[in-house]
């Protein structure tokens, strides 16, 4: 009899293709062994993971995730290579896929609005590149930044903005607003006509704002800002990249005094 989902008489788990089948819609995919280990890590709640080496996933887990091995063991369920490939847009080379539920948007937004702040909600005003906000997650979540909020069109659970956050979107609070909608906290917008960011420390209920990749920083948020701050840069040179300047002013914040790990 024809097995299009790899289950029945081959030996292999149906049921959790049936599950991915109907969370496919609507879960977060974590694609790859250290989306899975990350996102397990900072407590997403995981009902599907699936493999096309079981024992070459639980192996890595011993090499690089022992923490988490455990949990590993108890979700993985071995499949089928065609059937692992025809879960994902694109196999990995890890061959370990999961799917993750998203946050609620309540939870998130009670995470941006809770004080005393213990650490900067970096807030990404109309981004464009998907790469370049999943590295923003990954560098928020290194930091222990409070969240990542986007303002514009640019979904920040796309599914490649989570590939780009290696499953980090579980380590900090991720959601899009409007500007109005921004939480509480000073607003230091980056841009390079400001003031030498060499000279100040950052709060830590700071909101740090940063351009989109075309056209800098709305008016909007030029507006809402407190403080204009520049990264030091030679004459001549134009901008930096966005999620290279994310990266010095979140280091910034850290090495002036900010939260330790
Ligand atoms: C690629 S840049 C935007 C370049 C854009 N063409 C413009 O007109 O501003 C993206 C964002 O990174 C930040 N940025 C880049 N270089 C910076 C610098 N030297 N100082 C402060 N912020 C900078 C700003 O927030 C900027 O809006």
């Amino acid at each position: 009899m024809n097995d299009p989902v790899g289950g029945g008489s081959s030996g292999f788990a149906q049921q959790p293709v049936s599950v991915w089948r109907s969370l496919a819609g609507t879960a977060v995919l974590l694609d790859g062994f250290h989306a899975l280990k990350h996102a397990l890590r900072f407590g997403a709640e995981v009902p599907v993971a699936v493999t096309a080496d079981r024992e070459a996933a639980l192996a890595l887990a011993d090499e690089l995730a022992p923490d988490v091995r455990q949990a590993l063991a108890a979700l993985l369920t071995e499949v089928p290579e065609t059937t692992y490939a025809s879960l994902v847009p694109r196999p990995h080379p890890t061959a370990v896929a999961a799917l993750a539920v998203r946050p609620s948007r309540e939870g998130n937004l009670r995470a941006l609005a809770r004080t005393p702040r213990g650490a900067p909600v970096v807030v990404l005003d109309q981004p464009r590149n998907l790469g370049n906000a999943g590295a923003v997650i990954r560098l928020a979540a290194g930091f222990g930044a409070t969240g990542v909020v986007t303002t514009g069109t640019l979904d920040p659970w796309h599914p490649t903005v989570v590939r780009g956050g290696a499953g980090l979107h579980f380590a900090t609070a991720v959601e899009r607003l409007d500007v109005g909608e921004l939480p509480p906290g000073p607003l230091f917008a980056l841009d390079p006509e400001g003031e030498d960011i060499r000279g100040l420390k950052l709060p830590d209920d700071a909101l740090l704002a940063f351009g989109s990749e075309r056209s800098g920083l709305s008016a909007a948020v030029r507006a809402r800002a407190d403080h204009l701050v520049a990264l030091p840069m030679r004459p001549q040179v134009s901008s930096y990249n966005l999620a290279t300047s994310v990266a010095m002013t979140l280091y910034h914040w850290s090495a002036t005094g900010g939260a330790a790990s």
